[in-house]
């Protein structure tokens, strides 16, 4: 890939340093982060701003913030590649949010989905925040200029209104924002509950078994894998009737490598136990490596620091770029 190429396109992308990740974040989200840095512009943003929409402790939400920046750079985010940083050292989301809200209606806010949900969930605290958190992740998008934004299903709906906020905003005061388009990973089978296979692994699923997290130890992922949910076939074959062991086979396939056409063929003849146990080891030890080496960051605070230090200051430029443009076209004296 030369370098122009890549310079062509911004992709833009952010996790909330709340709950614990899962492996389904590793394979879907992180571990094509690490392969989309070196096609685009990428912009990883720690989304410390749309995390305080929930009540957060604020010296574990300091804490998560760094681990997850660790996280990622012990994933492969290189940040000589990409720009990684954390959302609140960089005061233009909340100030484009702000004008952003101001062409947003309160009507298309509450019909959210995952306001609703999120409401629904926390009925004592329905904040102004929680209902404001897709101008907040519209302003994130808009303020790069992005053409791509990398998103699952559960976010589809947030770009979709970032897209309609943008066009209202460039109808209204002639152009000024790119409009993003979602990006589709081919790559990274969906990996459900281990628990309850026909629903996706969560980071905020309440039974611990249901999601191998990325911070567990090799014995916690075996046992987790171990009580999986399978049936009583005892064919490790992947089928739609048997969504417990298709699941196994799609983890074992991320993690291994291979096809799932290979991986049936490797436990063709064999029981659940073994399989189980092959499916925990091969997680444990591609998330061994990466554990030694967010620890080892995590030591390192002054790295750390200097990196997010630096994604900040590269973040603001170009955020920068787009407020003061804003700013004039909505009519905000700027001294001149
Ligand atoms: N809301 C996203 C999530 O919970 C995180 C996020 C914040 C985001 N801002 C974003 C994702 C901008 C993509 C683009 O997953």
């Amino acid at each position: 890939m030369n370098m122009e190429e890549k310079q062509e396109k911004v992709l833009y992308s952010a996790v909330q340093p709340s709950g614990n990740l899962t492996i389904g974040n590793y394979v879907g989200a992180i571990r094509n982060w690490v392969k989309l840095q070196h096609e685009f512009t990428c912009f990883y943003a720690i989304a410390d701003m749309h995390a305080i929409t929930v009540r957060q402790e604020p010296a574990e939400l300091r804490r998560r913030t760094l681990e997850l920046a660790a996280l990622y750079i012990a994933c492969g985010i290189d940040p000589e590649q990409c720009t990684l940083y954390v959302q609140s050292n960089v005061p233009a989301h909340a100030e484009l949010a702000w004008v952003l809200n101001t062409l947003t209606y309160v009507g298309e806010m509450e019909r959210m989905t995952q306001f609703k949900d999120k409401s629904a969930k926390h009925p004592e605290n329905v904040n102004m925040g929680l209902m404001d958190y897709p101008v907040l992740m519209a302003a994130d998008i808009l303020l790069y200029q992005t053409d791509l934004v990398p998103v699952g299903i559960d976010q589809r709906q947030h770009l979709e209104i970032t897209r309609d906020i943008a066009i209202r905003f460039n109808n209204r005061y002639g152009e000024t924002f790119r409009i993003p388009e979602g990006y589709i990973v081919k790559e990274g089978a969906k990996i459900n509950s281990l628990q309850d296979p026909l629903h996706k692994m969560s980071k905020s699923d309440e039974n611990p078994n249901a999601s191998v997290y990325l911070a567990d130890d090799r014995d916690t992922i075996l046992r987790k894998f171990r009580r999986a949910v399978t049936d009583s076939d005892n064919r490790v074959i992947a089928a739609e009737d048997k969504p417990g062991v298709t699941n196994l086979l799609n983890i074992y396939a991320s993690f291994k490598g291979c096809t799932i056409a290979e991986a049936e063929k490797e436990f063709d003849g064999k029981g659940y136990g073994d399989f189980k146990l092959a499916v925990g080891e091969t997680v444990a030890d591609v998330l061994a490596p990466i554990q030694a080496e967010q620890k080892r960051l995590l030591a390192d605070k002054a790295y750390l620091a200097g990196v997010l230090g630096r994604g900040a200051e590269n973040a603001f430029r170009a955020a920068r770029r787009t407020l003061s443009k804003v700013y004039r076209k909505i009519g905000f004296y700027r001294g001149e």
